[in-house]
């Protein structure tokens, strides 16, 4: 039987050189008459390591990386074909501690399987959800998804079986599932690498949503900047369609979902979801007064389900194994697991999948392996652009959104940013004012004309001049943000900005003048 070798199609791996390094092996396995077939598979999170080749063999995959095109030739020498020995050889895969200290339920399937293989998705228990949801009554499948403690994981953390039940509870001929693709926030990967790694996944937890709240018609609302996630969802659902998973009777039901992919154009605030709801009509991403709630009022004026690609792609698992087995994992009221993306400044960073409860010092020193440049943590900013950066005073937080949220921060789409000791956080907090008043939707005045203003006054902080009175002052104007901002955009920019000058106040002090006569 041909031998199957993986070779990542995932962005991150492109970016360092998959695409040369599955050429090459093409190449070489055809020139030597090797008997195997190359599967372009996702991501395993390993970033450090990618490319991450990997070989199926009786014992189980091996794994290689970061393998370059050049190394090709010597690995094949060395008998990749047979997991054979090499400096690249990183033993098998599932005995990399990275990965063998992760509970993967929504990842179970991501880098394993062939994205675009239905056959390969069903082989690892893909439509399992879907079926079960099919024999159960729609109000029981809201019901499951209420009880397994599932909160969204786009950044509010609302319960995501609440949202279901407002939206099957209003009574409508068309409503709507919106998937949440834009991902903005900075140093966050999760759903691009679910999106191309396992589509299928997004589709099946969209196709529950539907049957669940009698919605026919879903969209995902993918970012432009996400061209392999785009042709990957694309392709997915046109196959999910010719297999009768998606259509005018799911899985041959009788009950109607279908599934249409829309592109965005870039902004952050068209994540905010009634910003992205304009969008998908063609209007201008602009944020929408609050009532109505999209469940109620949402895409076309119709009641709509608008979740995270990662709420959404939890739903399968909670489905087929029960809320009861989804639940058993995390802490509090955050129950499950939470795709944690490690970025910036960091050793080991990618995506780690683990129960809500781990604290942020095992996540950065522990999972991360500290800084990449071997220089102390300074501070790791959770949550995106609009999330704390927390000094190592307050590594003990346990991952959780109520714990961080008594700290002054969030979780949002589980970022974290690493920064070393060079890092200046006078600066951190005026780039958080700038990314404010640059992808700020213009709506409301704190935000609009506030971050501009903070911007201003973080200069003057820098310049020395009156620094009591202008830190007093961006105070002020991060309280006025806080409190008077009609979205999260400028409502939650001062967690960066406050954060900052409370826990590294050194940074808030100008730089002693030098006396002109020096
Ligand atoms: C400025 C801004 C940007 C946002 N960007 C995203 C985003 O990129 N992806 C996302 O899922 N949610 C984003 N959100 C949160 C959404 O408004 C909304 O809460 C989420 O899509 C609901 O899905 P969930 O309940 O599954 O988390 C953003 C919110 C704000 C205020
Ligand atoms: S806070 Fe900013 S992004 Fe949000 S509505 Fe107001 S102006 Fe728009």
């Amino acid at each position: 039987m041909s031998v199957r070798i993986f070779v990542p199609k995932d962005a991150a791996a492109l970016a360092l050189g998959a695409d040369r390094v599955a050429r090459a092996l093409s190449r070489e396995i055809e020139t030597r008459g090797i008997d195997a077939t190359i599967v372009r598979n996702g991501s395993r999170g390993l970033h450090w390591l990618e490319p991450m080749v990997e070989v199926e063999t009786p014992d189980g995959r091996v794994a290689y990386g970061p393998v370059k095109a050049s190394d090709v030739a010597s690995l094949l020498d060395a008998g990749l074909a047979t997991g054979g020995s090499h400096p690249l050889c990183l033993g098998k895969t599932e005995d990399l501690p990275f990965l063998k200290s992760q509970t993967r339920l929504t990842f179970a399937r991501c880098g394993i399987v062939d994205p675009l293989s239905l056959a390969d998705y069903r082989a690892h228990d893909g439509l399992k959800g879907l079926e079960k949801a099919l024999t159960m009554a729609p109000a029981d499948v809201v019901a499951q998804v209420t009880e397994s403690g599932l909160r969204g994981r786009g950044g509010a953390g609302f319960p995501t079986g609440i949202k279901w039940k407002t939206v099957l509870d209003t009574v409508d001929e068309r409503k709507y599932i919106v998937c949440n693709a834009d991902e903005g926030d900075s140093g966050t990967f999760a759903d691009r690498m679910i999106m191309e790694g396992d589509p299928f996944v997004v589709i099946e937890g969209m196709a529950i949503a539907g049957l669940a709240t009698l919605a026919t018609k879903g969209f995902v609302y993918i970012r432009s900047e996400y061209p392999h996630a785009i042709t990957t969802m694309t392709k997915a659902v046109e196959i999910a369609r010719a297999t009768g998973v998606l259509g005018p009777s799911v899985l041959g039901s009788g009950r109607t979902f279908d599934i249409e992919i829309r592109t965005g154009a870039g902004a952050y605030v068209c994540g905010e979801e009634t910003a992205l709801l304009n969008s998908l009509e063609g209007k201008r991403g602009i944020v929408r007064a609050k009532p109505p709630l999209p469940a109620h009022k949402g895409l076309f004026n119709r009641p709509t389900v608008i979740n995270n690609v990662i709420s959404l792609a939890s739903v399968p698992v909670i489905m087929d194994k029960g809320a009861v087995y989804y639940k058993d994992f995390g802490m509090g009221r955050s129950r499950g697991t939470i795709p944690i993306q490690i970025a910036g400044n960091v050793k080991h960073g990618g995506l780690y999948e683990a129960a809500f409860g781990l604290t942020l010092g095992q996540i950065v020193d522990e999972v991360g392996g500290g800084t990449a440049s071997g220089r102390p943590v300074k501070a790791v900013q959770v949550g995106g652009p609009l999330g704390a950066y927390f000094p190592r005073a307050l590594f003990d937080t346990p991952f959780d959104y109520e714990a961080f949220a008594a700290r002054d921060g969030l979780i949002g789409h589980a970022g974290i940013t690493v920064f070393d000791d060079s890092a200046d956080m006078l600066k951190q907090a005026r780039f958080a004012m700038e990314f404010c008043a640059i992808e700020s939707c213009g709506k409301c005045t704190p935000c609009r004309i506030g971050s501009t203003r903070g911007v201003e006054t973080a200069d003057k902080i820098a310049q020395g001049i009156e620094p009591e009175k202008n830190k007093a002052l961006l105070a002020d104007l991060c309280n006025t943000m806080k409190f008077g901002s009609l979205c999260a955009l400028g409502g939650f920019t001062p967690y960066p900005v406050t954060s900052a000058m409370n826990h590294f106040p050194d940074d808030f002090r100008p730089a002693p003048l030098v006396e002109a006569a020096e």
